[in-house]
């Protein structure tokens, strides 16, 4: 493809990238490691309410001035996708509405919109670009509790199993990664499906439970624990996820495949929220509160299979990665402490000094008239000229 070029250092093919949900959490460290890998990358993002513009915009502080980065701000959902597509050879798609335990209710038709429509409307616009890699972002959310209708203490969920979802967030999540399988098997589309494991580290979202408990602790707040805290989760730290998208977006034997990201450090939300305690230096209360609907016993990867075609598995130590967090979030909340400070005290203007208010209507009368006068004169002047004109053609 003219396009290409050859990566001096690395020997891989550096291309024209499209990452949606660019402003996002995972979003944002995608972009920045195509882009120091080479690749030319546009990224978009509507900057949805779901959680605060303000975080989603210092996700991007980084790379935002990088001569091979563009921003297209824009909804998905509504906009003409041939503006983003033209010209794009792999497609990174991770824009969508996250969370399960919010998708029941009213809100589904968010998580249909986003999740399953956009994803639909993205492979049938791409179906034309000759694209080389769509890489869809998944969830271990799509298998549901197989570990408890299996009768296991924790079940290692593998690729081959039925998913069974337990939030409708899951069941959105599955059905966008049976489309990608279809485009894949009818159209010859170069989908590859990747289903993240619960991903933490620094710009994690503020739903997200290592979020919400760092919070606690930087506040002295409680924790809520949904459930005995014994519920299991396969902790993933999102660079060794970002380094997988990555090698998906080049890789052939990843195409067409459906691959489990898990981070190989299982543990008890409990144990999570001791780990975070230590490295903190502080304790907070805990109040245990029933469990929520959508929320699965156990997410536990198997990695064989992204182990055989990225030869790699994530490595980041559960401990290391927290701590990596936990800076990063002293630091993101004092900043966040210290904007509602100076606007709390900036004192807003209610009064009104009727002296001034008088003062200046004056002014504006008197203005208008010396105005409204020279205008007058100006008039006149004209009148007199054209009655003379007009004599001397006579
Ligand atoms: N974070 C996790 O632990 C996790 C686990 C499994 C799967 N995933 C999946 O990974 C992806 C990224 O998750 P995240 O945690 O970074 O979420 P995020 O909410 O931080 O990022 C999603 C981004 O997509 C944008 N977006 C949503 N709908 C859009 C639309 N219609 N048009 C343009 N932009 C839109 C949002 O503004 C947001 O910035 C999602 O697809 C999610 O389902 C995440």
């Amino acid at each position: 493809m003219e396009n290409q070029r050859i990566c001096g250092k690395k020997g891989y093919v550096v291309m024209k990238i499209l990452v949606t949900g660019a402003a996002g959490f995972i979003g944002s460290h995608v972009v920045a490691r195509l882009l120091q890998e080479g690749h030319e990358v546009t990224g978009v993002d509507s900057f949805d309410i779901y959680y605060s513009r303000g975080q989603k915009e210092k996700n991007l502080m980084p790379v935002l001035l990088h001569p091979q980065f563009k921003l297209v701000e824009d909804n998905l959902a509504e906009m003409a996708l041939v503006k983003v597509i033209k010209g794009t050879e792999a497609i990174v798609h991770l824009a969508a509405q996250p969370g399960a335990r919010g998708s029941w209710g009213s809100s589904f038709h968010r998580y249909v919109t986003h999740n399953i429509q956009v994803t639909q409307k993205l492979l049938e616009e791409s179906k034309a670009n000759k694209l080389k890699r769509f890489v869809y972002a998944s969830s271990s959310s799509v298998y549901g509790d197989i570990a408890q209708r299996e009768g296991q203490d924790i079940a290692i969920l593998n690729e081959e199993m039925m998913c069974k979802p337990r939030s409708p967030y899951g069941v959105t999540k599955l059905a966008a990664e049976n489309l990608a399988r279809l485009y894949h098997q009818e159209y010859r589309m170069p989908t590859v499906s990747l289903r993240f494991f619960s991903v933490y580290g620094p710009g994690q979202r503020p739903d997200m439970a290592f979020n919400r408990f760092c919070h606690n602790l930087l506040h002295d707040a409680a924790h809520t624990i949904y459930g005995d805290g014994k519920q299991v989760r396969d902790f993933t730290y999102v660079d060794d996820v970002v380094a997988v998208i990555a090698a998906a977006v080049t890789s052939e034997a990843a195409v067409g495949e459906v691959v489990n990201v898990g981070g190989g450090s299982p543990c008890t939300l409990l144990e999570a929220v001791a780990l975070l305690e230590e490295i903190s230096g502080k304790t907070c209360p805990k109040t245990f509160l029933e469990r929520q609907k959508g929320d699965v016993f156990s997410t536990r990867a198997d990695t064989a299979k992204l182990e055989r075609i990225f030869g790699a598995k994530p490595k980041t130590p559960l401990r290391e990665g927290l701590q990596r967090q936990w800076d990063w979030m002293r630091k993101f909340v004092q900043a966040e402490d210290e904007e509602q400070a100076i606007k709390a005290q900036a004192q807003p203007i209610t009064e009104v000094d009727e002296a001034a208010l008088a003062e200046a209507k004056a002014d504006e009368k008197a203005t208008k008239k010396a105005a409204r006068k020279a205008e007058k004169a100006t008039k006149a002047a004209k009148i007199k000229t054209a009655t003379s004109e007009n004599q001397d053609q006579i």
